[in-house]
């Protein structure tokens, strides 16, 4: 891990938030290539899973909604219980439940104040609370003695904030900490805006924020983190017999064909059945996908059946009818209310598993990012063999100019040309093109590819027919 923090430092991927002041804990702020990298992951999933299916559309929704919202998806209500976290393998546990072998008695609450949001009352909310806790962690085993557990606090994943010029007379509002709800309220509005018929899916992704008690690891846990989610609307399966587990099987393969786009390799990433005990009430099939990272092997993503359990609580917050109209169901009752899978990524998380799969520090001479071509920051670093002949770097740069219309490619001409092949290497650019003094007379350059170091002479009339499908799935 600490190669990896370090390469994304040392080269751009990834900088600490705020440093020149310190640093703010968790926080961390894209470079020049980590902008790239993140773009391409995004842009790979928008195609993969928004734009090449006739059934899902995109949407690109606020950040900050009603409150109502949040009222409605559960939010406001489950994050104010009093935790506590196992530090080792970050379960957490309501201070007033504990676990299956977790103990945990609760000895007193103090209390504070929240405004009720619909009515504006005071409500009593814990604010801290004082325990004792036996047994051990139901997933590591931890002992709750000394340092294994954080106290139990009253925890909010929610970040609040005020709309309105005046605070006090302002209304409290929400950044969003999932950007699935803005798919569940804009269900209707794509439904009368489109030729969308279930069963039909909306992608999305964004920033998302969470209040989170611990933290840590890079950029696997932060405050501030950006998901890609797919609410996939399917017929209530009790009323149209629509068989919603044949569905998710085929998402669970469309995530695991992802991951292997994205270049982690089989062997590197675990798709787990999330137990009944474990899974939301509501929900009658979950799998969390984790990836081996270097700390260990934890949560990339996840794909859940969620029933009707978001569209009925926003039904009945907002009294607004939001069936679906079923033309094909035949005898009355032809409305009912979707049901959704959702598969959901953490594009930093995945950002994360694709740094550590690419990263190969086995040669001796180098250290390689190899990213799937799609991926890297750069497709193509171009330069004259030596960057002070004027002749070389005329020719070198019509054949950058020829080369960054299509691809995004780099003038690369510090240094001697050994160098250079290492810095690309460590960025993960797939191919190096080198004009010498031949080049002046033949109008060839040299391609070096980044994992086989290989030299291949070609004409600069088909390097373009050469890349061409190269940096495609
Ligand atoms: N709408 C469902 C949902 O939000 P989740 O499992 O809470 O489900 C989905 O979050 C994904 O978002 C996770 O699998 C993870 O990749 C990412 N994620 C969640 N919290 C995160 C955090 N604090 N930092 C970075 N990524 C996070």
């Amino acid at each position: 891990m600490e190669k990896i923090v370090s390469l994304a430092k040392r080269r751009g991927f990834v900088f600490p938030n705020s440093e020149i002041y310190g640093g703010l804990a968790s926080a961390y702020d894209y470079g020049p290539l980590g902008v790239e990298l993140k773009n391409n992951i995004k842009k790979l999933w928008w195609k993969f899973f928004i734009q090449d299916r006739e059934d899902m559309v995109g949407i690109d929704g606020n950040i900050i909604s009603s409150p109502k919202v949040w009222e409605a998806s559960g939010h406001i209500e489950n994050f104010k219980d009093p935790m506590i976290e196992c530090k080792n393998c970050h379960a957490r546990y309501r201070a007033d439940k504990g676990g299956k072998k977790l103990k945990i008695k609760l000895n007193k609450l103090i209390e504070g104040f929240d405004k009720n949001l619909k009515t504006g009352a005071d409500i009593p909310t814990y604010r801290d609370s004082d325990v004792d806790l036996s047994g051990n962690c139901d997933f590591c085993g931890a002992k709750p003695n000394g340092e294994n557990f954080t106290p139990p606090r009253s925890f909010s994943g929610m970040f609040r904030t005020h709309l309105g010029p005046v605070e006090e007379n302002a209304e409290i509002v929400y950044l969003r900490p999932e950007t699935a709800q803005n798919i569940f309220i804009n269900y209707k509005n794509i439904l009368n805006s489109t030729n969308k018929k279930i069963p039909f899916g909306i992608g999305q992704i964004g920033k998302a924020f969470r209040n989170e008690i611990t933290t840590g690891q890079f950029i696997f846990r932060t405050f501030e983190f950006e998901q890609m989610e797919i609410e996939y609307f399917i017929p209530d399966p009790e009323l149209t017999g629509f068989d919603w587990e044949k569905s998710f099987d085929e998402w669970k393969e469309k995530m695991n064909q992802f991951a292997e786009m994205i270049g982690l390799k089989k062997d590197e990433f675990e798709n787990i059945e999330i137990s009944k005990e474990e899974r939301a009430f509501y929900s009658k099939r979950t799998i969390d996908t984790e990836y081996k990272y270097p700390f260990g092997q934890e949560e990339l993503w996840g794909l859940a059946y969620r029933g009707n359990y978001d569209l009925s609580r926003h039904q009945d917050y907002s009294k607004e009818d939001l069936r679906y109209f079923d033309e094909k169901l035949e005898g009355k009752e032809k409305k009912y209310l979707p049901h959704v899978i959702e598969p959901s990524f953490g594009v930093d998380r995945a950002l994360l598993a694709v740094l550590c799969s690419a990263y190969d520090d086995s040669e001796k001479e180098r250290i390689v990012l190899k990213l799937p071509p799609v991926l890297a920051p750069y497709k193509i670093a171009v330069a004259p063999l030596l960057g002070n002949k004027p002749e070389l770097i005329e020719k070198a740069r019509s054949v950058f100019e020829l080369l960054k219309k299509e691809w995004h490619c780099v003038w690369d001409d510090r240094g001697n040309i050994g160098k250079r092949y290492k810095s690309q290497d460590e960025i993960g650019t797939p191919y190096f093109v080198v004009i010498d003094f031949d080049s002046l007379e033949d109008d060839s350059v040299t391609i070096r590819d980044r994992d086989t170091m290989e030299q291949k002479r070609i004409k600069i009339s088909d390097l373009e027919k050469y890349f061409e499908n190269k940096f495609s799935f």
